[in-house]
Order: C-alpha cells, then structure tokens, then sequence
C-alpha cells in the first residue's frame, strides 16, 4: 500500500455493552479500576462505559450509585474520551420523561464526565430525539445521533438517507449506525455508509452485535465506504450477542490502507485480565459459542428469541415457538415495522406471543400496545394497521404531538414526593428514573446480591437449594427439558434444550427477579420491582394447557380463569362491586406488560380469588361473578 493510510478510530465497549450483552450488565466498578489505566494509555477513540442499562443495573444488581461510578471512571480515564448510550426522551428508562428531567440528566451527565452522547430512538422518531439533541449541544459536548437500523418494506436508503438529514438538521456532531441485531449485511452497510457520506459530510460511527457472525464483515465493508469509527470489544467479553473484538480489528484494519492509532501487542494486553473478570460472573454469562443461525433467519435479536422460549416454556406452550416466530413480523407490520430495539422489541414480542397463545389476534392487548396505538412512544416509522388499531383503542384518536409535549414538569413534583431522602439532584433523578429502585437504595435498605465469588477464593458449592426438574413431554415433536436451580436468593438458573427444525439447541436462561435475563433490555421499573418482591415462578410439569380466560357457568355463577402465566400487577374491582360487560377487574402482568383482566358478563364480582403479587399459572381461577 501506498500513500497516506487513512485512520480508523476504535471505541471500546467492554465496560458497557459488553458486559450488558455477554454479563447481563453486572459487572462491578471495582473491577473497571485496576485496569483503567493501562486502557487510557492504548489510543482508543472513545470508551463506553455508562448509559444503556448499566445506571438502573448499577444501582438495583450491584447496590452502586450510578453517578458515583461515572466520577471514579472519569478520574481514572485521564485522556481518553467517554460516551454513553442514551435512549432519547426515554434517558436511561423505559418511558418517555418530561424535559426538565432531560435538561438535568443530561448537564449532570456532563458535568460528572460524558463527552460524547449517543442518542437513539426506539422508534426513528427524530421528535423524540430533539430535546437530548439540544441539550447535550448546550453543555458543548458531542451529539452522535443514532439510526437505529433495521429490515422492512419502508427501509430503503431513501428513508436512512432522510433520517440522517433531519438529524444532521438537529446538530449532530456523528452519525451512528446501530445494528442492535447483527443483521446488517456488509454489503448492505457498504451501499448505506457511501450514501450517507456523500449526502452528509458526518463522521459515520458502525455499532453492530455479532450474534449473526456478521459483524467484522460489516465493518470492514463500511470502513471501505467511508466509515469512520467502529464500535469492539475486548476479545475476552466480545463474539457473540457482544461486539466484533478490537484485536482482530486492529490486525485486519492495520494491516490494510488503514491505521488504528492502537498496536496489536500493547491492546492484547487488556485481554489477560478481562479473561479473569469474566470468570467473577459465570452465573451471569450467556455467551453460546457459534452464530445464531435465527437473527439471520427472521431478523430478530438473538435476546428475544430465549425470551420466547422462556415465556412459551412457561406457559406450557413450547410446541407453540414456530407459530411466535412467524407472528412477529405480522405484528411488527400491523404496527407500522418499529425497529426491534428496546423497548418497541419488548412490546411487539409481547405481543406476538399473547397473540398465538389467546388463540386469536388481539384478544388480548398489552397496555403497552394500546400507548403504542395511542402513539404515546411517538410515530410509528411505518403506516399502522388502522383496523387493527381501531380493534385495539377505538375510536380514540392518536396522538400527532411530541409525546413529552403532553408530560408536564416533574422535577418539583418528585422533589416534594421524596423530601431530603434524595441529597443532591444526582440522586433525585435516580428517584424519577427509578423510584422503586432507588428509595430503598437511598435509604440504604436496598438488598443487593452478594458478590460473586473471587476466583481465589473458595467458591460456595453450586449446588442450590431446591433443585427442580423439569421435564414436559409435549408429543407435538419439540422437547424442552429444563432445570432449574435456585442458586441465590429470587434467581433460578438454568437451562432448556429445544428441538428447533431437527436441531438441537441448549439455551442458558436465568430467571430473576428482573424477568429473564437472556434479555439484555429492560422494560417498566414499575412492573420488575413487584418481580423482585415475589418468586418468579417455574413451569411445573404438567400436561400442556391452552386455556384462555374462560367463563364456566354453572348456577349462574361465571369464573374467570387465567390466561397465561404471570403476576397479578393490579386488582381495579372488589368483592361486591357491579360490573358490566368488558370493564377491566384486574391487570395481570406477564411478559413485563399489562394484560387486563375483563368481566366477560354484567354482574356483582362474588370472590376474587387472588391478591396483588400472587403468581399465577394458567387455569387458576381470578374471581367470579353473579
Ligand atoms: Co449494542
């Protein structure tokens, strides 16, 4: 090669993302530390280390201030530059804030040491974008506005090549690319990087998950089309659900007419210790090795498909996996083709599966769907199912404004609620993001789980109390055979072998008191904190059920039965109390959405049956009426 080479900059991601994707987000500040300094010294572009899930993580798994860890890393990183995933109006949540909590999250964020702030959308929805946009330009740092990439009709270059403009419109310093899937084709990321550096004039930033094993293919195509920085893992929290790894990046890229500003023995040296780390959380580890032959198959994250598995096995309907798989993409276009990427992947899983299970299409509706319908998460990317929509709110309209324009002020609000509990505004908008978490973490009665055992010292026998086999016999040809172990206080894990097309696949799964944690994305804090309180429940062997809420009258008397595993979240109507047709009694959570609870027929609710809390299995009967 000839000529000048052309520099290539390298975040790395391994304190963020890849413990987020390979370590279900549990790795500690205090093994960040000791190697901050040797990683501050290699060159990298940028490091990832705060945002995405690791600030609720933080606090609710590890019993840390999510602020106290970004100050220590700041003060550990003396040259190197920071960045953090931030999901738009949504912060570090799962819902849409009011923009007096934007404009303090983000100057905190600021202050305590981000310079660089990737923002994106679940949706695409620029709208959503715009406040943090403005706000992360008013503390004079870095805006890298984010595509979230995905497949569908509507997704050509033209719609890409729209969205970039509108952000760049907005001030963005980048552009990034995230392909939260893996499904980004090289070549398909080579004709998307070129059109978007003629038409913008940005730095192009790639992010991708290898789950497919497509993603070091990928970036080399978009580096070839202009790309000007990559997102890799440390080869020892890398491959897989994780990030293409830096040191085989480094190798190819600085072989060719590239240069990375890294040297292949200097960052080869981060991998000895990430190695060791790495065995500080093996209860948490999800890494299967080999590429996930269904991201390429159906294009949806490689975390959804074990959440299917997960809920179906629960819901005694493994057999039912194959008709899931194929109503997503029916569900996605009914909702107008939302990027799968947290939280719209979590509402339309949801979704698919309440759909095959109720054994008809939107029998049952989340609350989640319904806001989706509302247009309370913004505007879908595509046109929306209006039959659908209509079937599902009614003749209610949808909302064409900003949704945070109709969320009215709630730092005032939140300051009265919790008084001098919460010391400094860093603390009350841990309050605001995650209120159930971060009282009993202010208080200090937050109780954390123990450290995981140092490699030195003696590990505690695995063997849990209580293990549980589990062994459903389902005669339709896919087999599941699970154990489950309660190895810690609230967390089983575990693992499930399917028969997938002929195929045998084993999954790890782990089952907390955060939902399933093959699922890196989290969804209502509201909705996990009554998870923590009570045992998740494990499927039990038995026959398969495919009940639906059913009425059984006999005397006049009609019971209401259970649908599908889950918790109850709320109960609206009591003993006693008349009801007509189609009004809501009680909200059952599963899946992390609401599912609502109607009294089939006019009447008097005679018993309830359940309290708030309860586990319940389908069949188990929730109340009657008179
Ligand atoms: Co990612």
């Amino acid at each position: 090669m000839s000529g000048q080479k052309r520099h290539v900059g390298i975040t790395d991601t391994t304190l963020r993302d890849g413990h987020q994707s390979l370590l279900a987000t549990r790795m500690k500040t205090e093994d960040m530390l000791p190697i901050a300094e040797q990683m501050d010294e290699m060159g990298f572009h940028s490091l990832e280390v705060w945002g995405g899930a690791t600030f609720d993580s933080c606090m609710r798994f590890l019993n840390e201030s999510p602020w106290e860890r970004l100050k220590v890393l700041r003060k550990a990183f003396k040259k190197t530059k920071l960045q953090m995933l931030l999901r738009g109006q949504n912060l570090v949540g799962y819902k849409h804030y009011a923009d007096d909590v934007v404009e303090a999250f983000v100057a905190k964020a600021a202050e305590h040491g981000i310079d660089i702030f990737r923002i994106f959308d679940a949706l695409n929805d620029v709208r959503n974008m715009q406040k943090a946009i403005e706000e992360v330009k008013k503390n004079g740092k870095h805006v890298q506005a984010t595509i979230s990439y995905t497949l569908g009709p509507i997704y050509d270059l033209e719609y890409y090549l729209k969205m970039g403009k509108e952000l760049r419109d907005l001030g963005a310093d980048s552009i990034c690319i995230k392909d939260m899937a893996g499904i980004l084709t090289p070549y398909a990321a080579y004709d998307l990087v070129k059109s978007l550096k003629q038409e913008l004039d940005l730095p192009i930033q790639m992010h991708t998950h290898y789950t497919s094993g497509m993603g070091a293919m990928m970036y080399l195509k978009a580096i070839e089309a202009g790309a000007d920085v990559i997102d890799t893992a440390n080869s020892a929290l890398a491959l897989g659900t994780s990030q293409p790894a830096t040191e085989t990046m480094v190798a190819v890229l600085n072989d060719g007419p590239y240069e990375t500003g890294l040297d292949l023995e200097k960052v080869s040296t981060l991998a000895e210790y990430f190695k060791e780390v790495r065995k500080n959380y093996q209860e948490f580890d999800v890494y299967k090795s080999g590429v996930d032959v269904n991201v390429l198959r159906y294009q949806i994250p490689g975390g959804m498909l074990s959440n299917f598995i997960t809920q179906l096995s629960q819901a005694n309907a493994l057999d039912k996996l194959e008709e899931v798989l194929k109503e997503v993409p029916r569900v996605r276009e009914d909702m107008g083709f939302p990027p799968l990427v947290t939280p719209s992947s979590q509402i339309v899983g949801a979704q698919a599966v309440l759909n095959v299970l109720a054994g008809e299409r939107y029998k049952m509706v989340t609350n989640e769907v319904k806001n989706y319908m509302r247009g309370l998460y913004g505007q879908a990317p595509g046109k929306v199912n209006e039959e659908i929509r209509k079937k599902i709110i009614g003749d209610e309209q949808p909302i064409t404004v900003r949704p945070a324009d109709l969320i009215e002020p709630q730092i005032e609000t939140a300051k009265k609620e919790i008084g001098d509990l919460a010391k400094n505004l860093e603390e009350l908008l841990m309050y605001i993001l995650f209120p159930q978490v971060a009282k009993p973490f202010l208080e200090g009665t937050l109780t954390a789980e123990k450290p995981a055992p140092k490699k030195d010292e003696p590990k505690e026998e695995k063997k849990p109390q209580g293990v549980e086999a589990i062994n459903t016999n389902l005669s339709s040809g896919v087999g599941s055979v699970a154990r489950f172990a309660t190895n810690r206080r609230n967390t089983r894990m575990g693992s499930i072998s399917f028969n997938f097309n002929g195929k045998i696949e084993k999954l790890k799964i782990l089952v907390d008191g955060n939902g399933y944690q093959m699922d890196m994305g989290k969804f209502d804090e509201e909705i996990e904190e009554k998870e923590v309180k009570a045992q998740v429940p494990v499927p039990e062997a038995k026959e398969a059920k495919k009940e639906t809420a059913k009425v059984e009258t006999a005397s006049g008397e009609s019971t209401v039965t259970a649908p599908m595993p889950g918790k109850i979240f709320k109960i609206i109507k009591n003993e006693g109390a008349k009801v007509k047709q189609g009004e809501i009694v009680m909200i059952l959570e599963a899946m992390k959405m609401e599912n609502e609870i109607i009294a089939p027929v006019d009447g008097t609710i005679s018993k309830i049956n359940v309290n708030v809390g309860d586990a319940i299995n389908p069949g188990d009967v929730l109340f009657s009426i008179n």
